[in-house]
């Protein structure tokens, strides 16, 4: 090779040496999160999630609001499996608990993020009379029957419908339950309705009708850890609940039948009190619990959708409240999470890493005559909304 040629390729070289460290420097110094740089209005896509034993393909939709908050939807238990939000500072984080797999969900979810019926919460025993007539449920909690049974809800499949307006996008999710599935009478057609809105708010609008009387109780039962999931305990997490009554429980979880007062107790959250202040009080409700995991009785004022509970995360600054028109809250301080689980991020779960804020009925409602009715019969039209507002301080 000529000299002269050596020294163009040398120089060659160099100059692209240079123009490749000056676009990776330029690229670092330009890093936005995946949602941000998208930007533009609101989305929604769908990809294949997994595919369960039986042969059956499970989707994830994303969907995305103009403001780079972004919310993954399965259509396996209708679950919220990320919602990245951001912080004071605009940095985004997955506040939500789960996993990046489907076999996760199948074989070891503590209910993270699903739709949960056909009776969120526990029916005592698995057992209730309506109309007269007795139905038996699964004992899946010890000697009670907890969110649904052995096959409820947050393990079926369902159809997903996804829709986009002016400002937000949304997936309409329905399942039809046949008379009998796992003990409740009554085929149940059910539709969930999950809105991403332009200010940052998941919307779920819940509406189920029947073909004989039964019990419906449907909920949804994310956990959160608004520093992040896998980034550590929710201890420092300051709550507000607007309640002042609460439903005592046995030592198996199901209410006493009491509606009783919380002033006094370590279970008071009507001013905002940091998770872990008093978590680990030697009060009785509280050992029972293993931490919080009570029915709160709302202080609603009848008028529709009202604030039931406002957390706070210090550090980061994000703010979740929680807008329902339910009776009750509760709130459970992630007691049975205990490290060894993984999560989406790769990183584990451990006790009280997380916490879920169920807007709900009272638990054990079939067979208590003082809480409000949880009961539908054909004709009637069961609608409810719950509201997951994140924003910052
Ligand atoms: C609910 C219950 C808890 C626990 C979790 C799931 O919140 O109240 O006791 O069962 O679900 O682990």
């Amino acid at each position: 090779m000529p000299p002269s040629t050596r020294i163009r390729n040398t120089l060659a070289t160099a100059v692209r040496v240079v123009l490749v460290a000056v676009t990776a420097l330029a690229l670092s110094l330009t890093t936005v999160p995946p949602a941000q740089a998208a930007g533009g209005g609101p989305s929604i896509s769908k990809k294949h999630f997994g595919t369960l034993s039986n042969g059956k393909k499970i989707d994830v939709y994303t969907l995305r609001n103009s403001g780079g908050m972004r919310v993954k939807i399965l259509t396996y238990g209708g679950i919220l499996q990320s919602i990245e939000v951001p912080g004071s500072g605009g940095e985004f984080a997955n506040v939500t608990l789960g996993f990046d797999n489907l076999s996760d969900y199948v074989k070891k979810s503590p209910y993270f993020g699903c739709i949960t019926g056909r009776y969120a919460n526990r029916v005592a025993k698995g057992r209730f009379t309506l109309d007269g007539k007795r139905y038996r449920l699964a004992a899946n909690d010890g000697p009670n029957h907890l969110h649904g049974g052995v096959k409820g809800f947050d393990k079926r499949i369902w159809k997903a419908e996804p829709f986009k307006r002016h400002d937000s996008v949304g997936l309409v999710l329905t399942y039809t339950s046949p008379d009998g599935e796992e003990g409740y009478p009554g085929t149940l057609r059910t539709k969930v309705v999950y809105t991403l809105t332009g200010d940052n708010r998941i919307r779920m609008d819940y509406r189920a009708t029947t073909s004989r009387p039964t019990i419906v109780n449907l909920t949804n039962h994310a956990y959160f850890n608004l520093r992040g999931e896998g980034n550590g305990r929710i201890l420092g997490h300051e709550l507000q609940i607007n309640a002042s009554r609460y439903t005592p429980v046995d030592k198996t979880l199901i209410p006493t039948g009491r509606i009783a007062r919380l002033g006094g107790t370590p279970l008071d959250f009507r001013e905002p009190t940091a998770i872990g202040e008093r978590i680990d009080s030697r009060n009785q409700q509280m050992v029972r619990g293993g931490g919080y995991d009570h029915n709160y009785v709302l202080d609603s004022r009848g008028q529709g959708l009202e604030v039931a509970a406002r957390v706070v995360e210090p550090d980061s600054g994000r703010v979740l409240e929680v807008i329902t028109d339910q009776p009750g809250l509760q709130f459970y301080s992630g007691n049975f999470l205990d490290g060894t689980l993984r999560g989406t991020g790769g990183r584990s779960y451990p006790k009280r890493s997380g916490f879920a804020l169920e807007s709900q009925h009272f638990p054990d409602s079939p067979n208590r005559k003082n809480f409000p009715s949880t009961v539908l019969r054909p004709g009637d039209v069961y609608r409810t909304t719950t509201i997951y507002a994140f924003s910052t301080v």
